[in-house]
C-alpha cells in the first residue's frame, strides 16, 4: 500500500468506442483517483476526461505546433487537461526507431509545459543474458535526461520495463526489480545530482502478481499494459496499490 503510488494503465492501440463505453461503465469510481492515470488511444481521451479521470498520452512530440502530421504536442495536451505522457516506450523504440535523442527532446518539451513525462527504459532478453542490463539502462537514462534541469526532475518518472517482460507473463523477481530500481536511482544521483527520482515497474503486471510486486519498497508505482484492458483486473491492481 502507499498513498502516493501511481498506477498507470497503458491501453495501447486497443478497444473500439463501444468497448470504451463498457470499460468506463465498469471502472467507474475506482479509477477516479489522482494517482490512477489512464493512457487510452488519443481519440478516446475526451471520454475519460469528461468523467474526471486522470489521463495520459502514450507518446508526445518534441515541438509545440506546426507541420507534423499525426503528432500531438505537450502544448496541445496540457490545453486539454492531459498532464501525463509516456515517452520512449519500448514499442516505440522498436517499431518507430525512437532513439534516446528523440526521447530527450520529447521530455524537454513536456517539461516546458509542466507535463509529467514517464520515461520508459529497459533491457532486451539478449542484453540481459549478456549481463548488459546496467550498461543499457545507464545509456538510456543519461541520454534521455541529458541537459534536464535538476529542479524539473521531481516532475519526472522513470518506468523500468524489461522488454522481455512486456506482454510475456514473465516477471523478474522482487529482488531483481528492487536492485535495478536502486541502480536507476543511483545513476540519476551520480549523473544529475538528484536523489529522489520516482521509478515505476512495468512488464506483465497483473491482478495475480500485484500483491507480491507491491511488496517492493523502492517503487513509486506500476505501469500496466495487458491487464489494464480488463476492467476487473485493473480495479484489483488499483485496490492493492492505492486504495
Ligand atoms: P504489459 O505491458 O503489462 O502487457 O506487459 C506493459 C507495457 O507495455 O507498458
Amino acid at each position: 500500500m502507499g498513498k502516493n503510488k501511481l498506477v498507470v494503465a497503458n491501453l495501447k492501440m486497443n478497444l473500439t468506442i463501444s468497448e470504451i463505453n463498457d470499460y468506463l461503465k465498469f471502472i467507474n469510481k475506482e479509477i477516479n483517483n489522482p494517482n490512477v492515470v489512464i493512457c487510452p488511444t488519443s481519440i478516446y481521451i475526451p471520454y475519460f476526461l469528461k468523467q474526471g479521470y486522470q489521463v495520459g498520452l502514450q507518446n508526445s512530440f518534441y515541438e509545440s505546433e506546426g507541420a507534423y502530421t499525426g503528432e500531438i504536442s505537450p502544448k496541445q495536451a496540457i490545453s486539454m487537461g492531459v498532464r501525463y505522457t509516456l515517452i520512449g516506450h519500448s514499442e516505440r523504440r522498436t517499431h518507430f526507431t525512437e532513439t534516446d535523442e528523440f526521447v530527450n527532446k520529447k521530455i524537454k518539451e513536456t517539461l516546458k509545459y509542466k507535463m509529467v513525462p514517464i520515461m520508459c527504459v529497459g533491457e532486451t532478453i539478449e542484453q540481459r543474458s549478456l549481463l548488459r542490463t546496467e550498461r543499457i539502462l545507464k545509456r538510456q537514462i543519461v541520454n534521455g535526461l541529458r541537459e534536464i534541469d535538476v529542479s524539473d526532475l521531481n516532475n519526472v518518472y522513470i518506468a523500468y520495463e524489461p522488454v522481455w517482460a512486456i506482454g510475456s507473463g514473465e516477471v523478474p523477481s522482487n529482488e531483481e526489480i528492487s536492485r535495478v530500481v536502486d541502480y536507476i536511482k543511483a545513476v540519476v544521483f551520480e549523473e544529475l545530482g538528484y536523489d529522489n527520482i520516482k521509478v515505476l515497474y512495468g512488464g506483465s503486471v497483473s491482478d495475480e502478481n500485484i500483491g507480491e510486486l507491491n511488496k517492493i519498497n523502492n517503487l513509486s508505482g506500476y505501469l500496466v499494459g495487458g491487464a489494464s484492458l480488463v476492467p476487473s483486473k485493473l480495479v484489483t491492481i488499483i485496490n492493492e496499490v492505492i486504495n
